[in-house]
């Protein structure tokens, strides 16, 4: 089957496809043919990972206290990572194992990116074949491995796109970090020329996708006359204050997915923007998602968590949001509390990650201008580090 016959079979079997087509304002007869290609283009999808099984649990976790972008701990940072991922294991390996013995985000990953990367080759041949790779932080596959991976297929333009639509230093900041220490290590000549997409919060793709699964969750869960008084609660991983206040862009961008969601489901519910997951005793961002979900339950009043920040399940939704908050209030008798469906496999959704990256190479930018800006209080060398590799050493794509 030659490539024109795959992809009207291809938009016959997608009605969802031929919509992105008209976004685009493409028409077959515009795009150039697979003869013209100027890729293959390899797109890396950056995040934190999760273990897929229960003894990765230690080896993640040391990872994730060893890293000073997520969680400054000062000069002693290795080994305090040790101990308190030593300490942590057994009650994180129950929670593993409460899920269904791992992280399902490495297999939604893998998805994502393989979709994806399926109606690139079809909406921009250009720049095809598009080859997805997964990149975790913490987890496997480790960015190392899939830049060593993109090494040995030989190709020389690569994207790094995250999969944390709205920038923290923390998150998306840490991984190009590592990314631009890692081409330094394993690509010293510089064989692979670098872009990056940093953030896309407000992407409509994006918004649409958890607009309608808000909406499918209301429909399917609240009687009619229900839908509009439930509240919905937004929750996004929170912050150290000492990251907030440093400048970090990240509560802002968050608020920006919010208020963009809302806005497409016409303002209809009350809402609000809450933060989960904190830990130790420093000072971290709030309000609290569980201690907000409790003060509401206990007025009697239904709402629906809205994880706004994950592109797929993990255990901060399938354990925390749901066995944790949700579970717990309904063992005591609370009801009408729910969660969206997280955005995994969503179709919209899939199509939304092709087009932040038909914008991205549209656009032929190496990075959104705001990369360029660290924070107003950040002293790190390896910030700086990793804006002059991509914004310089890149910069003649
Ligand atoms: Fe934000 Fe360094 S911590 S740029």
């Amino acid at each position: 089957m030659n490539f024109w016959s795959k992809a009207r079979c291809n938009l016959r079997q997608w009605p969802l496809l031929r919509r992105q087509l008209a976004t685009h304002n493409i028409s077959p007869g515009s795009i150039p043919p697979l003869t013209s290609s100027k890729g293959p283009t390899a797109i890396m999808l950056l995040n934190m990972g999760g273990p897929a099984t229960i003894p990765e649990v230690h080896n993640f976790l040391y990872r994730l206290f060893a890293d000073e972008d997520l969680m400054p701990l000062g000069k002693y940072q290795k080994q305090i990572a040790r101990f308190i991922s030593w300490r942590r294991t057994p009650k994180i390996e129950q929670h593993y194992s409460e899920i269904g013995g791992g992280s399902p985000i490495r297999r939604w990953s893998e998805y994502q990116g393989r979709e994806m990367c399926r109606i690139l080759d079809i909406l921009s041949p250009e720049t095809g074949p598009h080859v997805p790779f997964v990149g975790f932080r913490y987890a496997n596959p480790l960015t190392e491995t899939a830049f060593q991976q993109i090494l040995d297929s030989g190709i020389k333009r690569a994207i790094a796109f995250t999969q944390y639509p709205q920038y923290s230093c923390s998150t998306t900041g840490s991984s190009l970090n590592e990314l631009s220490t890692l081409s330094k290590q394993l690509d010293p000549e510089g064989t692979i020329h670098w872009s990056i997409i940093d953030r896309w919060p407000t992407h409509d793709g994006l918004v649409s996708s958890f607009a309608e699964l808000i909406t499918a969750k209301l429909e399917s869960a609240y009687k009619p006359e229900e839908q509009e008084e439930v509240i919905l609660l937004f929750s996004a991983h929170s912050l150290p204050m000492s990251v907030v206040n440093r400048g970090d862009p990240y509560p802002a961008e968050v608020a920006a997915t919010v208020w963009a969601v809302m806005n497409k489901l016409g303002f209809k519910n009350k809402y609000r923007l809450v933060w989960q997951s904190q830990v130790g005793p420093t000072p971290w961002l709030g309000a609290q998602t569980s201690d907000t979900v409790k003060a509401l339950a206990k007025k009697g009043q239904k709402m629906m968590l809205i994880p706004i920040a994950f592109t797929s399940d993990h255990i901060e939704t399938l354990h925390e949001l749901d066995l944790e908050i949700i579970g717990e209030l309904e063992e005591e008798g609370f009801t009408g509390i729910t969660r969206a469906d997280s955005l995994n496999g969503h179709p919209v959704f899939v199509e939304a990650l092709a087009d932040v990256v038909i914008n991205h190479l549209k656009q032929g930018a190496v990075a959104t201008k705001q990369y360029a800006m660290t924070c107003p209080m950040c002293t790190k060398e390896s910030c700086i580090s990793s804006r002059k590799f991509f914004l310089e050493e890149q910069r003649g794509l």
